[in-house]
């Protein structure tokens, strides 16, 4: 099967990095979101990103203006009809996730692969609610999606080996190097990051050091690009705490019990970077 157009779902943080990729590789691409107000906010974060790469020579003029007439926008599910991939990128909650995998197994074709972004939510679950839960797949790319390198496949029970073929291919075609993970909790990266990013927390909980002074650390001894407390405000910290939520829920492990600090900074709507505030200000 040859791979020409591709849907992704959602325009978020997620979905936008997604679909820039896609066009960027050379794709066409539509890319949906609910309402127009959050489709011109996630299309204008992709033509900001392809404008600065402009402006630093990374795009010629003809490939920015390629890459534009590949993307489009859509507030409908009946547009993926021809596509031949779809990327899942919506809002992390299952419930949302098991309404949308059926409408989207009967509007597009019966050998297009319907993959998902989840981080840490099962794929064997969302597979169970289709039809041919064997072309259903993860498909876990990292923020920001159009830089980081890895994309994290994620086997379902269901899923066959041919789907694991083409969507192995198909993340080499954006320019990602595949690994292959089962469908447990947290995968392979959360897995080893979210107890990471918590004991960060639980440092600075315990007074051990200084949110800045634990950054640095981690920057300049380890070669880590971000700190654990920068890093947290870019990933997210409701994300975060989702994600280990849903791993603890798996494996009852300490190790991702969030800490009270974390919970407590979700609830005051400090996320970090996209709230304007996290471990560090960004007004
Ligand atoms: N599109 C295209 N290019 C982009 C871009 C975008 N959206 N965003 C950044 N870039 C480019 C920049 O233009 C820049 O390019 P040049 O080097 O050619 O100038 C390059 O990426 C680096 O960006 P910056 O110069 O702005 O900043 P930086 O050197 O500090 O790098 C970073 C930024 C890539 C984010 C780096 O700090 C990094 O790798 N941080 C760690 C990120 C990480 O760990 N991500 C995983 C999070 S976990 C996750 O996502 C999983 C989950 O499920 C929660």
């Amino acid at each position: 099967m040859e791979i020409r157009k591709v849907g992704v779902v959602g325009c978020g943080l997620m979905g936008s990095g997604i679909a820039q990729t896609c066009a960027q590789f050379g794709y066409e691409t539509v890319v949906r979101e609910v309402n127009q107000q959050l489709l011109d906010k996630g299309l204008a974060r992709i033509y900001d990103a392809w404008d600065m790469m402009a402006s630093k020579g990374k795009l010629s003029r003809e490939e920015h203006d390629a890459n534009r007439a590949r993307l489009h926008g859509t507030l409908e599910l009946a547009d993926f009809a021809d596509c031949d991939v779809i990327i899942e990128a919506i809002i992390e909650n299952m419930e949302e996730k098991i309404k949308l995998f059926p409408a989207l197994d009967h509007i597009v074709k019966p050998d297009t692969l319907l993959l998902t972004n989840t981080s840490s939510l099962s794929v064997t679950q969302m597979a169970a609610v289709t039809r041919n839960p064997a072309r259903v797949c993860g498909l876990h790319f990292f923020n920001p999606a159009p830089v980081m390198k890895l994309a994290e496949i994620v086997r379902g029970l269901t899923t066959s080996d041919e789907t694991v073929e083409k969507v192995k291919e198909f993340a080499v075609s954006l320019g990602k190097t595949p690994v292959v993970a089962k469908d447990t909790a947290g995968f392979i990266v959360n897995f080893l990051l979210i107890p990471y990013l918590l004991a960060a927390i639980r440092m600075l909980e315990n007074g051990l050091a200084t949110r800045e002074d634990i950054d640095t650390a981690m920057k300049l001894g380890c070669g880590y690009p971000m700190g654990p407390f920068t890093l947290l405000d870019y990933v997210g910290l409701d994300t975060t705490l989702y994600v280990a939520e849903v791993i603890y829920d798996e494996y009852k492990e300490p190790l991702y019990a969030p800490p009270p600090l974390l919970r407590r900074m979700v609830a005051a709507g400090m996320y970090g970077r996209k709230s304007g505030k996290g471990f560090y200000d960004y007004q």
